[in-house]
């Protein structure tokens, strides 16, 4: 019989992978977890840093209140939801990041941002939405009445004095929909001085919409998260490469290049509203609008790992730009390669969509690498910018020259205080220092230059830590799925695909 000619190599080079695959296992510990949440717990100040974190300490730390847990949502309201497997300790960084941010708000009544932030952009804020939603549901104890008064605060005296959670989070909604710019066709602006669309809004936005839909029981607002994503994929989607621009309209800041955090950002916000839509009550009711998301995230995702540079299995900084020796902002980054491999995880266990899972597993084992390990350079060869030695503050500057001929020599700066370092538990890992700051990194306020230490990229990797656990858990669904192809696929396609596998375990 034809058919059975190649299954000897077949099955040779399964029982090859099955022998490369587990030995070739790399994971980061609890313990260098925990040192990568102490720094971004002390790190993250902007409001999006501030919603990102309180996103990647749900997922990890508070995972049943999360979208992403496997049973219907909302969740059980009030403290009798905090038994097991619910835990209220579990939910306590999450409720202070609310806390800390519906008391930063001004007392006035009226459409607002949750938090304030001075020269912030509209969507950013929103980014803590859900945990402020929390705040109010669970019954967690509101910002006091008796704040101390403090003129010369630049947040101005009153802040924040006997706002209730329900209502910070209702004036944010408001501000989103009757008071930020829109486009012709109703898209809401990212900015507030003008109309520009990000891609970063995909994250910032939409869950929250998606969220304050279930805890109000409002299926129009559900529909409404999907429609904010039709319309700004309609908008930055470039149809020939499958990948969208970062931002567009506006005439300051517009950058039409594919940054790979954006294109991360969208596939993750993406990813959250589907599973916000699949747990909630009208799940069987929006069917097409679950399709056309899980579609467009795997568009992103075969868009992304196109590009993926198959040494370090890093993105560049802008995703199609890869020629190593362009010294500008083509560096590799393992920001957005964390975040996107967290949504591969997250896809293959909503939706049981497996292509890409042996790419994330590539960065994931690259990002978790020891420098002694085979094939990944050393965390010195990245170079000793900002960020990675002992500093308890500084004024970073970038380097000036790396090692790695891919890496940039930008010298853009920025500042804020890093958190004193933990032990040096991250001292042998490649894309760590050793107080567990990921590297190399996007300028988390700089898009176009590399930077030293990025509190977002240290909430990506927690993030991915935690869909990885949640995906280890349920069997890694996928683990191979380069060589497990459909019952009707030809014999010679599967043997050609298990080669492949192979030689992509060896690389
Ligand atoms: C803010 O709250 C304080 C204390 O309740 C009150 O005295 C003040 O008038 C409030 N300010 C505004 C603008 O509502
Ligand atoms: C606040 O929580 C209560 C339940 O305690 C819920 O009924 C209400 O809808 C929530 N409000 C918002 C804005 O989520
Ligand atoms: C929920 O638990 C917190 C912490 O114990 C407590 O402060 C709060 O009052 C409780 N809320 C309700 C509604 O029981
Ligand atoms: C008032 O707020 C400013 C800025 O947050 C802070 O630096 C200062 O220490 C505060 N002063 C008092 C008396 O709390
Ligand atoms: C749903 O939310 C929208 C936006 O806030 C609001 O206009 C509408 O009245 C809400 N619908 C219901 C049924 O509460
Ligand atoms: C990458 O895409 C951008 C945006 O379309 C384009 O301008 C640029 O030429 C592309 N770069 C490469 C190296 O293909
Ligand atoms: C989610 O829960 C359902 C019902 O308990 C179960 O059938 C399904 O396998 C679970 N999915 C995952 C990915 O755990
Ligand atoms: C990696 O983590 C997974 C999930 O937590 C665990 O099952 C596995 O044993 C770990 N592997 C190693 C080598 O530590």
């Amino acid at each position: 019989m034809r058919a059975s000619a190649p299954l000897p190599l077949l099955t040779a080079v399964l029982a090859a992978a099955t022998l490369l695959s587990p030995a070739s296992a790399q994971n980061l510990s609890d313990t260098q977890l925990d040192a990568l949440k102490d720094n971004l717990w002390l790190a993250a100040q902007q409001t999006w840093e501030l919603g990102t974190e309180s996103q990647a300490l749900l997922e990890s730390d508070a995972s049943p209140y999360a979208v992403f847990f496997n049973s219907s949502l909302p969740p059980p309201p009030g403290n009798q939801s905090l038994s097991d497997p619910y835990s209220y300790a579990a939910l306590a960084p999450v409720l202070q990041i609310a806390y800390n941010a519906a008391a930063s708000r001004s007392n006035s009544t009226g459409p607002q941002p949750v938090m304030y932030a001075q020269g912030g952009a509209a969507g950013d804020p929103a980014s803590l939405g859900v945990a402020i939603l929390l705040a109010n549901w669970t019954g967690a104890p509101n910002p006091p009445l008796d704040v101390p008064l403090n003129a010369t605060d630049p947040r101005g005296v009153n802040f924040g004095q006997g706002v209730t959670y329900a209502r910070a989070a209702a004036e944010q909604l408001e501000y989103l929909l009757t008071v930020v710019p829109r486009t012709d066709d109703g898209a809401i602006s990212h900015r507030i001085e003008q109309v520009q669309l990000w891609a970063d809004f995909t994250y910032m936005v939409p869950p929250f919409l998606a969220y304050y839909a279930v805890m109000t029981s409002n299926q129009s607002l559900l529909q409404e998260a999907y429609t904010q994503i039709k319309l700004y994929r309609s908008y930055l989607l470039d149809n020939d490469e499958g990948l969208w621009r970062h931002i567009l309209m506006g005439n300051t800041n517009v950058d039409t290049g594919f940054w790979s955090t954006g294109n991360a950002w969208a596939a993750a916000g993406m990813t959250r509203v589907l599973a916000t839509i699949q747990r909630s009550p009208w799940a069987s009711s929006m069917g097409s609008e679950m399709s056309d998301l899980t579609t467009w995230i795997t568009d992103i995702h075969s868009g992304m790992y196109q590009y993926l540079d198959s040494d370090t299995a890093l993105f560049h900084n802008y995703a199609n730009e890869t020629d190593s020796t362009n010294t500008g902002r083509s560096f590799l980054d393992a920001s957005s390669t964390s975040l996107l491999a967290s949504t591969v995880y997250r896809l293959a266990l909503l939706q049981g969509i497996h292509t890409h899972v042996p790419d994330a597993e590539k960065s994931r084992k690259a990002l978790s690498a020891s420098a002694s390990s085979n094939g990944v350079p050393s965390f010195s060869s990245w170079g000793t910018g900002d960020g990675v030695g002992p500093a308890t503050s500084f004024t970073a500057t970038h380097p000036s020259s790396v090692s790695a001929s891919s890496l940039s020599s930008s010298t853009a700066t920025s500042s804020y205080s890093l958190p004193t370092p933990s032990a040096a538990v991250g001292a042998d890992l490649s894309h760590f220092s050793p107080q567990m700051w990921l590297t190399p990194v996007v300028d988390p306020y700089n898009w176009a230059a590399q930077g030293g230490s990025s509190p977002e990229g240290q909430a990506f990797v927690v993030e991915m830590y935690a869909a990885y656990r949640d995906w280890v858990e349920v069997g890694a669904p996928g683990i191979n799925a380069a060589v497990r192809l459909g019952p009707g696929a030809p014999v010679w396609s599967v043997a050609v695909a298990g080669i492949m596998a192979v030689a992509m375990l060896v690389c």
